[in-house]
């Protein structure tokens, strides 16, 4: 049968915390073609700890990927078009493997993990005025369980053979991009060990202003420098594939952040950087997490409300780094699953959704899900998950009614906390990530927020700016979205449908809980 011609196609490896995923677009109009999906096992070997088997995570990559190559030849579309491979990854996730046999020496830290909490307690005990910000002038981020450097140094103390191979000369550190990459261009024999600026901002290790490693940092966690990835730009080959399906193809991509389709017109257009402080730039990632992102352009920015300053992109070598301020949430879909998989009240994910649209109210239950302590704008470890409000009626449709609100009152904290530091509002929230197909939740967000919330129609965007990242490399450049193209993208927007007060009233008694979740021992 005939192949149908498409054009250059580009694709995109997103490894998330709770699944991974293998994406193919058409680089000229953007439109998925094709994708596959595996879950991720997670085991808690301990109370609060999170971990996963980094086998695990790369034999799914190329599951995904083999499936999706199937998928695609089944619908006559030619694989020896795809040109390019971006990597959009769980951050932070931290893994030590032996450069030598390609073995890992311990399970990956998921970002999760709760290990670390004395270690960063002790830390920040040892600051002057005991300041969980004393790093931040460098980092951009607080002193927290949630970055690699602590899991790193766990990892370091607790588990012999990485203490070996250290001092052997055989240890490679990376988060799940580096892991990734060495792997799948060549491992042991020809393995590139590298990060890109997005993913090395979430170290504590790395510099946010030179861009690089720092020694001071390293000496302070004493991390020693070579087991540490070099520092790439978003966008540059850094190597070829070199087994299965997608044999010599470069992987020249990495990116967390997804722009919205105005920055992809402007990354086509190498004009990066110009957009970034115009207002309704901010973006939020629904996955395991939630992830606030706001654009602040060429000059990190920091926040007085409990925001991170990380790199946002910095698409090629000789390009500028944009920076952005994000807001990390640490359980949103997790909570999907906790209802699942540990009280056993849901089957399927879907089914939250009809749970709760079945009543439309928690009827005064507010659950915070401060399973992993509290992230921003808290920065809280200590703080576990509590529901409260419960009365003979509640049943479990309010509780499934709370947990999805709770994801929503999570980022409205985020959005204030913005809106603080940039003294500008937002005027609408875009969104995108697995949790969007639930309309419930969409329409909770635009309630409890008080503006619109955007979605497009296409909602993969984090997996497609990966892609274009790879697809615009130097080398590559096989992106050609053009305006026109760009006039078709559709999107359907929430209005906010309850009144104010109403939302205001339920805000303040999520407040009110949160406190009781952080001090919840006292
Ligand atoms: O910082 C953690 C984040 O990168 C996890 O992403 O997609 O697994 O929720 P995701």
């Amino acid at each position: 049968s005939s192949r149908i011609m498409l054009g250059p196609l580009v694709a995109a490896i997103d490894q998330g915390t709770s699944s991974t995923r293998f994406l193919v677009f058409n680089a000229k109009t953007a439109e998925l073609l094709s994708h596959h999906q595996v879950e991720i096992q997670q085991s808690f070997p301990k109370e609060g700890w999170v971990e996963e088997d980094p086998k695990e995570i790369l034999q799914s990559v190329y599951e995904c990927m083999d499936r999706t190559c199937e998928k695609l030849t089944q619908l006559n579309i030619d694989i020896s078009n795809i040109k390019a491979i971006g990597v959009t990854n769980q951050r932070e996730t931290t893994i030590v493997w032996d450069k030598e046999t390609g073995e890992p020496f311990y399970n990956a830290i998921v970002w999760l993990d709760l290990r670390t909490q004395s270690t960063v307690e002790r830390l920040i005990n040892r600051t002057p005025g005991r300041n969980k910000n004393h790093l931040k002038h460098k980092t951009g981020l607080p002193i927290s369980t949630y970055f690699s450097a602590v899991k790193l140094r766990w990892l370091m103390d607790n588990v012999e053979e990485v203490r070996r191979a250290i001092l052997s000369h055989r240890a490679l550190f990376g988060t799940v991009d580096s892991w990734l990459i060495w792997c799948l261009t060549g491992g042991e024999k020809s393995g590139v060990h590298c990060t890109d600026v997005t993913n090395a901002s979430r170290t504590m290790l790395f510099n946010i202003h030179s861009l690089d490693w720092d020694p001071d940092l390293c000496k302070y966690f004493d991390i020693p420098m070579e087991i540490l990835p070099k520092v790439r730009s978003s966008s540059e080959i850094y190597g070829l594939m070199k087994s299965g399906a997608l044999t010599g193809i470069p992987i020249s991509g990495v990116n967390y952040i997804s722009p919205d389709f105005t920055q992809i017109l402007l990354w086509s257009a190498a004009l990066v950087g110009q957009m970034c402080f115009q207002d309704g730039q901010a973006k939020n990632t629904y996955g395991t997490g939630c992830f606030l992102l706001r654009n602040t352009g060429p000059k990190p920015v920091m926040s007085d409300h409990g925001l991170l300053t990380t790199v946002a992109y910095k698409l090629g070598r000789d390009k500028p780094a944009c920076y952005a301020l994000e807001g990390s949430v640490a359980i949103a879909g997790a909570v999907v699953r906790w209802l699942k998989d540990n009280l056993g009240i849901i089957q399927t994910s879907t089914e939250l959704e009809k749970l709760a649209a079945g009543v439309g109210t928690s009827y005064g239950c507010y659950f915070v899900p401060a399973f992993s302590g509290l992230y921003a704008p808290y920065w809280e470890p200590s703080a576990r998950g509590i529901i409260c409000g419960l009365t003979q009626f509640t049943n479990k449709s309010h509780l499934a009614f709370a947990a999805l609100e709770a994801v929503c009152f999570q980022t409205r904290e985020i959005l204030d906390a913005m809106n603080q530091d940039s003294g500008i509002p937002l005027s609408q929230l875009q969104v995108d990530g697995g949790m969007t197909s639930n309309k419930l939740l969409m329409q909770l967000q635009a309630d409890i927020l008080c503006i619109p919330v955007v979605k497009p129609s296409m909602p993969e965007t984090t997996a497609l700016g990966a892609a274009m990242a790879a697809g615009a490399a130097e080398g590559v450049s096989v992106w050609s979205l053009s305006p026109e193209d760009l006039s078709e993208v559709t999107s359907e927007k929430f209005e906010p449908q309850i009144n104010p007060e109403e939302s205001e009233f339920r805000y303040a008694r999520w407040k009110k809980a949160v406190q009781r979740a952080m001090n919840w021992e006292t």
